[in-house]
């Protein structure tokens, strides 16, 4: 387990402002800057697409985190490589064929990631341990910011944490949903390393950034 690190979703930020949102989440402490991508298709919601991570890349020099909520996703892997993704996460829901995605995800020169839904095992991970950079345990259903995080998700970042460790792999443990201060402190607590944050990362504008940022890693 690797100290903290806060990834902030944009999908809180100002849509109508994102460069200075994410140069402001940025100064704020951010370690990580989690952009939430959605399709329509396999989530119920449409957020951003390759050319608004293009637009935004020239405004942070943070790790670009780009959760692909889209099925299929083997045609978009190398515009969101070429837009600046660092890490490009993947649902292993997403499609039938999980390791030859990430196999597409490392030729882009991205690192891989893999989000599994609430109801997803931890065991479908296990045969794809070693090409992989990044777990994601979703705490809530994906499509939407501001939801309740679901409790039943700690037991599985525990089961992804002795897996992880057993591996001898650095893989960093994303949990994403519903995370703010008290729940971000039970999910260190279970294993996870890096925590996604919309709606307590953005609360109450630019001049709360870092105050929440120090709040989520357990510093303020
Ligand atoms: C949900 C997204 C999350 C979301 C988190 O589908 O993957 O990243 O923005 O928002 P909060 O922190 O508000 O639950
Ligand atoms: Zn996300």
């Amino acid at each position: 387990q690797q100290p903290v690190r806060i990834a902030p979703s944009i999908l809180s930020a100002d849509f109508a402002r994102l460069g200075e949102e994410v140069a402001a989440i940025d100064a704020a402490g951010a370690d990580y800057i989690h952009i939430d991508v959605m399709d329509g298709h396999f989530v119920p919601n449409i957020t951003i697409g390759p050319a608004v991570v293009k637009a935004l890349r020239p405004h942070s020099d943070k790790v670009f985190d780009c959760h692909l909520m889209v099925a299929p996703v083997d045609p978009f892997i190398a515009a969101f490589a070429e837009a600046g993704a660092d890490i490009i996460t993947v649902h292993a829901e997403a499609g039938p064929h999980l390791h030859r995605t990430l196999q597409l995800i490392k030729a882009s020169g991205a690192k891989a990631g893999v989000s599994l839904n609430p109801a997803t095992p931890a065991g479908v991970i296990e045969p794809v341990v070693e090409d992989l950079d990044l777990i994601l345990v979703m705490s809530v259903n994906p499509g939407f910011g501001g939801q309740a995080f679901i409790e039943g998700q700690l037991r599985k970042v525990a089961e992804l944490r002795r897996m992880i460790d057993k591996s001898g792999r650095a893989i960093d443990l994303e949990i994403d949903g519903g995370i703010n201060p008290e729940t971000a402190r039970r999910a260190c607590d279970a294993g996870a390393d890096v925590l996604v944050a919309g709606t307590a990362a953005f609360k109450g504008g630019h001049n709360s950034y870092a105050t929440n940022i120090a709040a989520l890693r357990g510093t303020d």
